[in-house]
């Protein structure tokens, strides 16, 4: 099969995570590294052990690389990708796709141009509640959909003030008072993920940030703006409602900071902090949460032996779950760290495999413009008070497309990996 050479632009802290694993997957033959800060560069590819690097996307788009994958601030992506597709490179961009409807429908029609592979590298779409409820939606466990919450609850002070100060140098004051609903692919790709509907109206409602950091608020940042958090509230494709929080100031513990629920007429799923649960109509109740745990620990691990020294990195070192589908991955990967709850692997796996095979990956343009736009409208609605606003939408992958899942459903070993465990109990009628 056909091998790949991988270009790496940017080495901020989240391309660390990925480097190595690029390097240790079969069907990568080579990897190299651009980075605009000559320090960053030396540094990172001394510490990853790449030897050939660029020091700017131009340098990288002229080298002999295969494919570019994007680990840049948040608000490059879009222009960043189209530039690579332009010059004939396949795109791995690290999430958000982008931050305005045009940039992203320039981005769908660059992909549906050149044919190249394009993947969003959400990492939500790997976390173990969002694999468990698409298998039990293929199952039809659900019945029909009614309602789906995602949350992603992430407080400025649990690392995101350092983190923007690293991206954005002295004014970082200035990108890190972004939208909260211009980061909304975690959220709405697990709930898009597992329905397949899409988000058609929004109305949103922002809450005016009062902490006088000098970070949100009128003339304060590239956005103009005053929310910290934003509940927004949509109509689904199919019929149902979903209700995304994107929440950057609130008291929350940060150890799950994205979480997803999931009602339907036949069975839901809820996520909650303490715990995983499954319920359905005959009121049996079964708890998921060993099903979904992440762990590198030893007496839980479905990867012994990749824990840190330091133990304490949960976002860059969480270890997997049973749920995951270790069987799928290449050797080479299997025990290599992995963080996000165990997405990093399949991201880097789905990435190389669907640029080989010339097939569709899961997170393809079109889907990623359906985890996104809907963020960067609800932001729009939130700034009109809460008008319900229509949800444009770019469309799905050209007819006759192939697709990568059924190449890696293949690989299923012929038992189940994973059952749902027995009820822990059988409701009572109270009434
Ligand atoms: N769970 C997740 O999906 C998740 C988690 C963390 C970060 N991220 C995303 O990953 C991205 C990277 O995050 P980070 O914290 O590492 O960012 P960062 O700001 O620390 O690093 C980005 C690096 O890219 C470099 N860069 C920018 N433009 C460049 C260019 N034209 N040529 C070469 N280098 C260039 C910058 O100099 C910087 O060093 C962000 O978009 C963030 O949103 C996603």
């Amino acid at each position: 099969m056909k091998t790949l050479k991988i270009g790496i632009l940017g080495a901020g802290s989240f391309s660390r995570a990925f480097v190595p694993l690029f390097k240790a997957h079969p069907l990568v033959r080579g990897v190299s590294l651009a980075e605009l800060i000559p320090e960053r560069r030396r540094a990172e590819a001394a510490s990853a052990g790449v030897t050939e690097t660029y020091g700017s996307l131009e340098e990288l788009l002229a080298s002999d690389c295969d494919a570019v994958a994007i680990f840049t601030q948040r608000w490059m992506h879009a222009r960043q990708a189209i530039a690579a597709l332009k010059a004939g490179k396949h795109v791995y961009s690290a999430v958000p796709a982008g931050t305005t409807v045009e940039e992203l429908a320039e981005l769908v029609e660059t992909v549906r141009r050149t044919g190249l592979t394009y993947m969003l590298g959400e990492t939500s779409y790997y976390y173990p509640s969002a694999i468990f409820c698409r298998e039990m939606w293929r199952q039809g466990k659900f019945g029909r959909f009614v309602y789906g919450e995602g949350e992603y609850m992430h407080d400025m002070s649990h690392g995101f003030y350092e983190a923007y100060k690293y991206s954005g140098g002295p004014d970082w004051k200035r990108t890190a008072g972004v939208p909260p609903m211009f980061y909304p692919t975690h959220t709405l790709s697990m709930i898009v993920s597992v329905t397949g509907a899409r988000m058609t109206q929004v109305s949103c409602l922002g809450q005016v940030d009062e902490s006088g950091d000098g970070v949100f608020g009128k003339g304060l940042n590239e956005w103009d703006n005053e929310f910290s958090n934003e509940t927004a509230l949509f109509r689904t494709s199919d019929g149902g409602s979903a209700r995304i929080n994107e929440f950057r100031r609130v008291g929350h513990w940060g150890g799950r900071s994205v979480r997803l629920s999931l009602f339907g007429t036949e069975g839901c799923f809820e996520e909650q902090p303490d715990g995983d649960v499954w319920v359905n109509r005959q009121r049996e109740v079964t708890s998921v949460s060993d099903l979904l745990r992440c762990s590198n620990d030893a007496a839980w691990s479905m990867q012994p032996g990749t824990k840190p020294e330091d133990g304490t990195q949960h976002d860059f070192h969480s270890g997997m779950a049973p749920v995951h589908p270790l069987w799928r991955l290449p050797k080479e990967l299997v025990n290599m760290p992995t963080g996000h709850f165990g997405s990093h692997l399949f991201l880097v796996d789905d990435f190389v495999r669907a640029c080989a095979a010339g097939k569709l990956p899961p997170n393809h343009v079109w889907a990623a413009a359906r985890y996104n736009i809907p963020g960067l409208v609800a932001h729009e609605s939130s700034r009109r008070g809460g008008e319900l606003l229509a949800v444009p939408d770019l469309g799905e992958p050209p007819a006759g497309s192939s697709f990568l899942e059924p190449d890696l459903a293949s690989l299923a070993p012929p038992v189940p990996a994973w059952t749902l465990p027995g009820p822990a109990y059988v409701g009572k009628s109270w009434w």
